[in-house]
């Protein structure tokens, strides 16, 4: 027996816009929001409160497995809370960015926060964003989407993020920063992003958020269709 309710997973590079269209797509659906790259940035930070290397994957793994992660619906959107206390800004930070790409390669991590990201899941009704989602913490999710965008494009958009959190930072080094991230992200041995084969690939180029948030309604509803039993 299935799910009732799919899981729909949005799956993207860095500044695709995959965490906007997850937001907007679950809370059109009244789906529970789960952002996956907030766990890495969490371990990256707790990593670096506690002096532990971003390069230790076995020390990583064993802290992965500790840490208590959870989210919270705030006025301002989802608030991320580490071990109780509100983290939501300070994983956002550039560092923190790249520590979480940094500690995302190793293999111990990644099985450290595979059943917590699957535990979330488990139930569908959930739209859950990440880099992986589609191909390996639910290769068998009912909607899958992988949102793109041009390294440009996705570069000026986190610039624009950036300079909105009140940073002080160059689109130049926001573009290698991006970059960087991608050749990280794509050529990991673990994981690695790509899009699932059997997922829908929506640019946000010429797409606009709403169009690719429209167009994954669509694909839920197509899938809830098809389960209404013949009157
Ligand atoms: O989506 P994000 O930018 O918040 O993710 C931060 C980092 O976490 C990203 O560089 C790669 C990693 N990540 C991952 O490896 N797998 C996921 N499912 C989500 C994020």
């Amino acid at each position: 027996m299935g799910r009732e309710l799919p899981v729909v997973a949005i799956d993207g590079p860095v500044g695709s816009g995959k965490t906007t269209v997850a937001r907007l797509a679950a809370k059109r659906l009244g789906y529970v929001l789960v952002d996956t790259g907030a766990l890495y940035r969490c371990l990256a930070l707790a990593a670096r409160h506690r002096g532990l290397s971003w390069e230790d994957g076995d020390k990583l793994g064993k802290l992965a497995s500790s840490l208590r992660i959870s989210f919270e619906e705030g006025d301002a959107g989802q608030k991320v809370l580490l071990d109780g206390d509100e983290v939501t800004r300070e994983i956002r930070e550039p560092d923190i960015s790249q520590g979480a790409s940094k500690v995302s390669v190793h293999k111990a991590v990644r099985e450290a926060l595979l059943n917590t990201q699957r535990d979330l899941g488990r139930e569908g009704g959930v739209v859950m964003e990440g880099r992986d989602i589609g191909t390996v913490v639910f290769p068998d999710a009912e909607v899958k989407i992988f949102v793109a965008a041009s390294a440009e494009i996705r570069a000026e958009r986190r610039y624009n993020e950036l300079i909105a959190m009140g940073e002080d930072v160059c689109l130049e080094e926001t573009l290698r920063e991006v970059k960087q991230r991608d050749q990280r992200d794509e050529n990991r041995a673990v994981a690695p992003l790509k899009p699932a084969t059997d997922a829908v690939i929506l640019d946000t180029g010429p797409l606009s958020i709403e169009q690719v948030v429209n167009r994954v309604i669509d694909l839920v509803n197509d899938f809830l269709g098809a389960r209404q039993p013949e009157p």
